[in-house]
């Protein structure tokens, strides 16, 4: 019976165990976690979002303290088109960020960095531009596109000297969405050298509507694996959602998957950056305490536990701070909804928006629970101690968990004395 032990990843010249941990942001996919991925043969991702953020908790630096300065007059001003990034700023957090974590990789697995494109920041163009060149100059081994369709991503860096060394890949959850970003991207004379397909059971944001249980990651992946085969795209296909097991993962496999994208199970990890009281809501949690909700102002539907404490909050836009998800003419879907509320309740000292939440400040604070549909089975992953915390694992038990394993077992952890 095979294993995922069996097969190997080839991209380039390099082979690597066929293990990609994905990217989980606001720095829940910590260095840590790459790190330790990449050490193991796998592919390991860090995020791009916030980086600035994850830097000041990282390396004691202050971009958010000093944003907050140069704005605070705008605070209690709605339109926030002034608030800008100063985009030298963020390509010294975004090097800081990679070089440091490229620094410290050991083995032969490899460290990407997920940049999502709906991270539009008031410049959407300008800032992913840098994000994604700041990467590139510190030496990230890969870039995956994620959380849009990246058009014009690719002509973003064509003209850096890493274009054609750096590996690069998108996200997608269609054949139409591959079939865009290959059709745009054509002209700068580069293919992708790997695309992942999300299927609708993932952590994080979506690519599907509310309808999401219509849809499922297998029929998906052999539409899109038999659009590639006619048509001679030649990269590794890496189905992503609701992959649990080593048997999940070897199944792809043997359908000629070149790898398996996870990230749940990884969230209980003690490399993750979820603090460990969130970990063990994660453990507790049942599945009619997952949903999948529209309160990202990003526009797309996200994965959620229901108990997360930024569901229905009211909190003051936070943009001078963060600002992260400002559009091109300043805007944000929060930021609307929270004026509505104020008008509605006035005087009010406290109020709640149920449609829409403040992502910047609640991903900061790790206050959405942002799950995987299969978050539901973690607690089988573990064993719980007798004052009923479950057992934290280490990042190497659930990448072995995924390699060896066999027949759907998950196998558990050595009992620690401290379980947290
Ligand atoms: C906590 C969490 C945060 C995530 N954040 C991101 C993200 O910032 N960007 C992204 O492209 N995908 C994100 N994802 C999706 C994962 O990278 C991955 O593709 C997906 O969750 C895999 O499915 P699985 O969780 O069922 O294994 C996130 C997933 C989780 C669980």
């Amino acid at each position: 019976m095979k294993r995922v032990d069996d097969f190997r990843l080839r991209l380039g010249k390099q082979e690597l165990v066929p293990i990609m941990v994905g990217g989980m942001g606001v720095d829940i996919s910590t260095a840590e976690l790459a790190l330790e991925t990449a050490r193991l043969g796998g592919i390991g991702h860090i995020s791009d979002a916030m980086v600035p953020t994850v830097s000041d908790r990282r390396f004691n630096t202050k971009y958010v303290k000093d944003k907050l300065k140069l704005y605070k007059h705008n605070l209690s001003n709605m339109d926030k088109s002034v608030v800008q990034f100063n985009l030298g700023l963020l390509a010294e957090a975004t090097t800081r960020h990679v070089e440091a974590t490229m620094a410290a990789k050991r083995g032969n697995g490899l460290i990407f960095i997920n940049c999502m494109e709906k991270l539009t920041m008031n410049a959407p163009k300008e800032t992913l531009r840098v994000r994604m060149r700041s990467a590139m100059d510190a030496g990230i081994d890969g870039i995956t596109l994620a959380a849009g369709l990246h058009l014009g991503s690719f002509s973003l860096i064509e003209d850096h000297p890493r274009f054609h060394e750096v590996k690069l890949g998108i996200i997608v959850s269609s054949l139409r969405a591959l079939q865009l970003f290959l059709k745009k991207s054509e002209r700068t004379g580069r293919k992708p050298d790997y695309v992942v397909v999300e299927g609708p059971l993932a952590g994080g944001h979506l690519g599907f509507g509310m309808d999401w249980a219509q849809y499922d990651l297998t029929t998906i992946v052999a539409e899109i694996h038999s659009w590639m085969k006619t048509n001679q795209v030649d990269i590794p296909l890496i189905p992503a959602g609701g992959i649990f097991t080593g048997t999940d993962a070897t199944r792809f496999l043997e359908a000629g998957a070149g790898a398996v994208q996870v990230a749940t199970r990884f969230t209980v990890t003690k490399e993750c950056g979820l603090p460990d009281e969130v970990k063990q809501e994660y453990f507790i949690t049942s599945e009619d305490n997952i949903e999948v909700n529209q309160i990202s102002p990003t526009g797309y539907p996200m994965r959620m536990l229901t108990n997360s404490p930024a569901i229905g909050d009211g909190i003051r836009p936070n943009c001078e701070a963060f600002g992260y998800l400002l559009d091109s003419s300043g805007s944000c879907q929060y930021i609307e909804a929270f004026n509505r509320e104020v008008a509605a309740h006035p005087g009010a000292k406290r109020i709640s928006v149920k449609d829409k939440t403040c992502l910047c400040t609640h991903m900061r604070n790790f206050e959405i629970w942002t799950c995987g549909q299969t978050a539901a089975r973690l607690k089988d992953t573990t064993t719980q101690g007798a004052d009923g915390h479950y057992q934290l694992l280490s990042a190497e038990h659930v990448f072995n968990d995924y390699l060896f394993s066999t027949d759907n077992k998950i196998e558990l952890p050595a009992a620690e004395s401290h379980p947290c």
